[in-house]
C-alpha cells in the first residue's frame, strides 16, 4: 500500500511528509480534525463530516482552507494516490504557523494536511462476539494542572483580553472562583495583608514563579492562604499580581474595569516584587560561575 499524505497544497509520500514547528496545531493544539471511513473508493457520510468540519473551524474562527468542493477533490485524490478502497482518512486543520503567542495574528492562512490509514472496522468475529469497556472518570479539560499544548481554551480565553490595555484574563470556573490567567497564576491581598492564592490541584497549572513566590511569602512571614477567590472578593481586595515565568511578579491594578484597592501597585506586590527580583539574581547571577 503506498502511504501517502497531504501536507499544505503537496501530495507526497507518509515518510516525507513534514509540518512547520511554529504550527499552532503543534503549539497549541489550536486546530480541528475529522476522520471519515471510506469504502469502495466513496467516503462514507461525506456531508456530515464535512459540516462538522465547518461547524468546528467556524466555532475557532478558523477560515476554510479552500472551497467546500476544492476540499473534497483533494480528499478524493488523496483516497485515489493511496491506491486503497476502503481505509480512514484523517483531515486536519490548524489555525497555520505563526512565531509562538497565545495571541494569533490576523490574516493567518490555515494548514490542511491529510492522511490515509487502512482500514480497523471490527471483524465478523469481533462483531458477534462484542467488546468489553471500562469506566474512568471524564477528566477531558479537567488537568489544568498537566502543562500540556492542548492549549486552546487558554488561547480563547486569552483572545478575550485582546487589547493594548489589557495584559491576561483571569478564569472564573463553574463553582464561581477564579482558578487562574490563561497562562498565569492569579493573586490577590487582603485588606489585612494576606495572599490569597487558588491552591495548586488539578485546576491550575502549578507555576513555578507561584510556588517561589508562596515560599518567599511564607519564609518572610507574609500570611498566606491557598484558596480560589471570587470576583467578589477581589473588588473588595487591597491589592492583585500574576506570576509566570515570562512576567515574573506583575501588579494587576485594574480587573473588569474597576480599579483594585487604590488602582496603584500595593505594599505587599511590592514587596514580593524585589523579593523575587532578589531571587533572580541569585539564581542567574550570584550563582554563575
Ligand atoms: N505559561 N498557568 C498557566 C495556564 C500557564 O500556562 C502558565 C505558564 C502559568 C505560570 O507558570 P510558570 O510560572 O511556571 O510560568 C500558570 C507559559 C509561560 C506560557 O504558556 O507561555
Amino acid at each position: 500500500m503506498a502511504r501517502i499524505s497531504y501536507v499544505d497544497g503537496q501530495f507526497l509520500p507518509s515518510h516525507l511528509a513534514q509540518v512547520a514547528m511554529q504550527d499552532r496545531g503543534y503549539q497549541f493544539a489550536d486546530g480541528v480534525y475529522e476522520v471519515a471511513a471510506f469504502m469502495n473508493a466513496r467516503l462514507l457520510d461525506e456531508a456530515r463530516h464535512l459540516d462538522r468540519l465547518e461547524r468546528s473551524l467556524a466555532a475557532l474562527a478558523i477560515p476554510m482552507p479552500m472551497t467546500r468542493r476544492a476540499l473534497t477533490l483533494k480528499l478524493y485524490e488523496l483516497m485515489r494516490r493511496s491506491h486503497q478502497r476502503d481505509g480512514l482518512l484523517y483531515l486536519q486543520i490548524t489555525r497555520g504557523a505563526a512565531p509562538r503567542n497565545h495571541l494569533w495574528p490576523q490574516g493567518m492562512r490555515p494548514v490542511l494536511t491529510m492522511s490515509v490509514f487502512p482500514p480497523k472496522f471490527p471483524g465478523a468475529a469481533l462483531r458477534a462476539k462484542g467488546c468489553a469497556v471500562i469506566t474512568a472518570a471524564d477528566e477531558r479539560w479537567a488537568r489544568c494542572d498537566i502543562k500540556s499544548i492542548s492549549l486552546l481554551p487558554n488561547v480563547l480565553a486569552r483572545k478575550k483580553s485582546a487589547t493594548p490595555e489589557l495584559r491576561e484574563t483571569w478564569l472564573v470556573n463553574e463553582t464561581g472562583v477564579i482558578t487562574e490567567g490563561s497562562s498565569t497564576n492569579a493573586f490577590l491581598v487582603t485588606t489585612q495583608g494576606k495572599i490569597i492564592t487558588h491552591p495548586a490541584d488539578h485546576h491550575i497549572l502549578g507555576g513555578v514563579t507561584r510556588d517561589v513566590v508562596l515560599e518567599l511569602a511564607r519564609s518572610h512571614q507574609i500570611p498566606v492562604e491557598e484558596r480560589g477567590f471570587t470576583p467578589r472578593e477581589l473588588a473588595e481586595a487591597a491589592e492583585a499580581f500574576l506570576t509566570s515565568t515570562s512576567n515574573f511578579v506583575l501588579p494587576v491594578v485594574v480587573v473588569d474595569g474597576n480599579k483594585v484597592g487604590d488602582g496603584t501597585p500595593g505594599t505587599v506586590t511590592r514587596r514580593l516584587m524585589a523579593l523575587y527580583d532578589h531571587h533572580i539574581e541569585q539564581e542567574t547571577y550570584e550563582n554563575s560561575a
